[in-house]
């Protein structure tokens, strides 16, 4: 009876092929809505124009300083490029973003960023430089230009006031002439997604879309310039950021929804926002996991019916703990210490079932990314008039990268929703910095030809 109980938890988060297709479908329907010129208010997938517009030829070269603000890591690097023999040298340094400056004011999350660049700059050796930068700002902006970004909103971990629909290159310039110690030239602002597509496109000139599976979820891509309602001019192509984490914003995928997606988007920063996000990413899967495991323990299927303090514990189920968890060659001795550490006393039968709760999580999140993302391949086949097309993503984050069985399964689900896609997956190596960087060279080239 209690098997019964449990199975019926895990049964919500299993859907059906029919359930996919549906949730393709209406991700297809609101990428042609968000490319419309007059957004409709209830059009949840953003569509911003990035001003990105082809991707590097190999001729970029030079000396760029690069931020990499808003996944797991804050990091500020240093990007050699070299042109012709298309290498990169890349030097980094990674600083911590304690949650009262994320939550802060904006003005003390940017002038500690800039007190970052200031400690690089020194341990570079390269103080009073004056280098062009290229700022990798994930979150959602909306763009006139390439150095130009207005905040729409915070998502995942950052709240800091002041800052949503402010451009977010003034807010550095400013902070940068506060502290008044160095010059630095920002040339352009870039989000994740768009970054990862040009570090991969560097080797893969294939390379159209890129895509974040990590603390959040989102991908862009390159659409045709007639598509996109937003910009002048129809020649040629220009990259999308899709901000599809927004999807389902409106209620449209409410009927996949659980009670514990709700629980889950009530209890963080931005409620009602980032629904697909909230079920598809690294910042919030163990949150699912965490709501899913309080309601059997409640139900007395779980820990002795005992809810322990750590289990009522916001966060406590990082990425990197599911992977450890879904891991094949784990043991279940080894489950059982892991949630040792986390502070829950398992039995066996617990680590079982604990296993089983992870593991109907992130199926569901990699398929729901599949079906994303077969969305949009499908798109740009049928756009291109193609019987058949062939394409590559990039993709970053610490789901895609550290979890067991995420990505197979994204791509298994691509296989099946898109089937007339030959779809290669790139794993980028280099951070979305060195993207970051190779935007930069372009656009300083095409801002000195025109002057
Ligand atoms: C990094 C990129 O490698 O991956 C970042 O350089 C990106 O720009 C990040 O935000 C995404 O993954 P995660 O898991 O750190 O959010
Ligand atoms: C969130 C942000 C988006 C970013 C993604 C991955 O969805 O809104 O801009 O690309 O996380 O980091």
């Amino acid at each position: 009876a209690q098997r019964k109980l449990i199975d019926m938890v895990l049964a919500l988060f299993r859907l059906t092929q029919e359930q996919l297709v549906g949730v393709q479908d209406k991700m297809r329907a609101e990428l042609e809505y968000g490319l419309k010129r007059d957004t409709h208010p209830l059009a949840t997938v953003k569509m911003l124009p990035t001003y990105v517009c082809g991707m590097p030829d190999g001729t970029e070269k030079g000396k760029f300083l690069a931020l990499d603000l808003g996944g797991t890591n804050f990091r500020v690097l240093l990007v050699k490029i070299r042109s012709g023999r298309r290498s990169v040298r890349m030097y980094n340094k990674i600083f911590a973003i304690p949650l009262e400056i994320m939550q802060g004011t904006g003005e003390e999350l940017f002038d500690h960023i800039v007190q970052c660049i200031a400690d690089f700059l020194d341990y570079m050796g390269l103080k009073g430089a004056q280098l062009p930068l290229g700022f990798t700002f994930s979150f959602p902006c909306r763009q006139a230009s390439i150095d130009k970004g207005t905040l729409i909103g915070w998502t995942k971990g950052f709240k800091a006031t002041d800052c949503e629909g402010e451009d977010v290159v003034d807010m550095l310039r400013e902070a940068i002439k506060r502290r008044n110690e160095f010059d630095l030239d920002i040339v352009a602002v870039v989000n994740d997604t768009v970054g990862t597509m040009m570090t991969c496109g560097y080797e893969d000139p294939n390379c159209e879309i890129g895509l974040i599976a990590g603390t959040g979820s989102n991908l862009c891509y390159m659409e045709e310039m007639r598509n996109i309602e937003q910009v002048e001019g129809d020649e040629g192509k220009m990259c999308i950021n899709t901000e599809w984490g927004g999807f389902g914003d409106n209620g449209c995928i409410d009927d996949i929804r659980t009670q514990y997606d709700k629980e889950v988007d009530e209890g963080s920063l931005n409620p009602g926002k980032q629904r697909y996000e909230k079920m598809t990413s690294g910042m919030y899967l163990g949150e699912i996991v965490r709501q899913i495991l309080i309601d059997l323990t409640k139900q007395g299927l779980l820990f002795r019916g005992q809810i322990s303090e750590r289990l009522r514990t916001r966060g406590i189920f990082e990425t990197k703990f599911l992977s450890q968890i879904e891991s094949d060659r784990l043991a279940l001795l080894q489950v059982r210490r892991i949630l040792q550490q986390l502070g829950l006393d398992s039995t066996c039968e617990d680590s079982i079932v604990v296993k089983e709760v992870c593991g109907a999580v992130s199926r569901r999140a990699a398929q729901l990314c599949g079906a994303g993302l077969a969305a949009i391949v499908e798109k740009r086949r049928e756009d291109q008039g193609l019987e058949h097309m062939r394409i590559t993503v990039g993709v970053d984050g610490t789901l895609y990268k550290l979890h067991p069985h995420f990505s197979r399964l994204l791509q298994e689900t691509v296989k099946e929703l898109a089937p007339r896609c030959d779809v290669t997956f790139m794993l980028s190596e280099d951070g979305s910095g060195k993207g970051a960087a190779l935007i930069t060279a372009v656009a300083k080239r095409l801002q000195q030809a025109g002057k």
